[in-house]
């Protein structure tokens, strides 16, 4: 075989790999699928179509949505995909259908599953769930609603810069992942809006949530079983629920929560700030090596609180002991003010007892006067400025 075509061919190939004009990213406007940024047309069709070629493609592909407001229903950006370098860019707003019952009994509204490398960026999601939250909050029969945007068995994914208003039911969902990155979100739903938490993790692991603002009618962040290795910080927090570890110890059989750091959170008027709360049901569940670190609160019912009583209607919790076990969970620089008198509530499973509580600089106060703390079944240790005095 002749050297020198081998040569300017293998030549040509190593140029070609390395060519910004090859590796450009496919670029996929929804626009050239039929999608209208008229606030009517059904785009959801257009959507799909989009994915798919970003998704058939094996070279990095962006996905346009350009300025305007596009009526989306249920869309399922599936994969496995051939490409891992997916840009959804959104100018401008995806509106769900201002009939709940359209989406109301899907589980979801707009779901990535089986995918890796998806970045999200811009944006705003309008779920339009101020219906369903009318039927719930009237006691009438309603369908559950839909997550907004839930994220299922993915890794390497990429959400910033997003805008969530108004979800029928949770605004974010992050379920079965792997590193996945959250930031610059801004999640938006009225303070008596039913379950409608900000961003609700489990079965994930590498989850990072940050630089975001939070103001909802249930969690800003609710954290499920099955996760590990998951930062939050620079938060905000209000009005909403709270950073909550749980529900947790539901199922008999459940896994735990590892690894969990929380810092730099403001919480403002939200009826618990760092709240672990479990089922008050035997359990194999638990929760272990958490830190709380440099917390502000203003005005939060709750402050601080374990709560491993949960029992909603006092149903089916035998005993209502919980076996979910809790230990080595650190409260560092938690400072601000209290709504009720006891700022700090520690209520463990007398079947399982919280061990290696740490308490380090904490200040909360309630009515300019130093607040209450409360202790069952907690065992640990504090240090530095402590008020209210340590019940450990
Ligand atoms: C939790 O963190 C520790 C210490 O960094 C690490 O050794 C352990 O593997 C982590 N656990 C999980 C489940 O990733």
């Amino acid at each position: 075989m002749a050297l020198l075509p081998l040569l300017i061919t293998l030549l040509f190939i190593i140029f070609c790999a390395s060519s910004p004009f090859v590796r450009a990213a496919q670029l996929i406007s929804v626009l050239s699928y039929g999608a209208r940024p008229d606030g009517k047309t059904d785009s959801t069709k257009a959507f799909a179509a989009a994915w798919s070629q970003a998704c058939a493609s094996t070279q990095p592909a962006t996905i346009s949505v350009p300025k305007g407001s596009f009526s989306l229903g249920q869309v399922r950006f599936q994969g496995p995909c051939k490409n891992t370098a997916i840009l959804l860019r959104i100018d401008g707003t995806l509106v769900a259908p201002s009939d709940y019952k359209v989406i109301g009994s899907a589980q979801n509204w707009l779901i990535f599953e089986h995918v890796s490398g998806v970045t999200l960026s811009g944006g705003t999601l309008d779920g339009q769930g101020s219906g369903l939250w009318s039927c719930k909050n009237s006691g009438k029969d309603c369908p559950s609603g839909a997550t907004t945007l839930s994220l299922s068995n993915s890794k390497n994914i990429v959400i910033s810069g997003l805008h969530s208003l108004n979800s029928q039911l949770f605004h974010i969902v992050v379920n079965g992942c792997r590193n996945v990155r959250i930031q610059g979100v801004k999640i938006t739903a009225s303070g008596t809006s039913p379950n409608t938490d900000g961003i609700h993790v489990q079965l994930s692991s590498g989850v990072t949530i940050l630089n975001s603002k939070i103001g909802t009618g249930d969690d800003c962040v609710s954290v499920g079983p099955g996760t590990t290795n998951l930062w939050i910080e620079n938060v905000v927090c209000g009005p909403g629920h709270g950073i909550s570890i749980g529900s947790l110890g539901r199922d008999l059989k459940e896994p735990g929560v590892q690894n969990v750091t929380v810092k730099t959170v403001t919480f403002i008027g939200t009826q618990n700030g760092l709240r672990i709360k479990t089922w008050g049901r035997p359990s194999n569940g638990f929760v272990k090596n958490v830190l709380f670190q440099h917390a502000i609160m203003t005005n939060v019912q709750n402050p601080i609180v374990i709560d491993q009583n949960y029992c909603p209607d006092n149903k089916n919790c035998p005993g209502q002991a919980s076996g979910v076990k809790i230990s080595g969970v650190t409260y560092q620089d938690i400072h601000g003010t209290s709504a009720t008198k006891v700022a700090v509530r520690f209520d463990c499973s007398k079947r399982s007892p919280c061990t290696g509580i740490r308490m380090e600089n904490v200040r909360l106060t309630y009515n300019n006067q130093p607040a209450g703390a409360s202790c069952n079944n907690a065992d640990g240790t504090a240090s530095g400025f402590i008020q209210p005095s340590s019940c450990l």
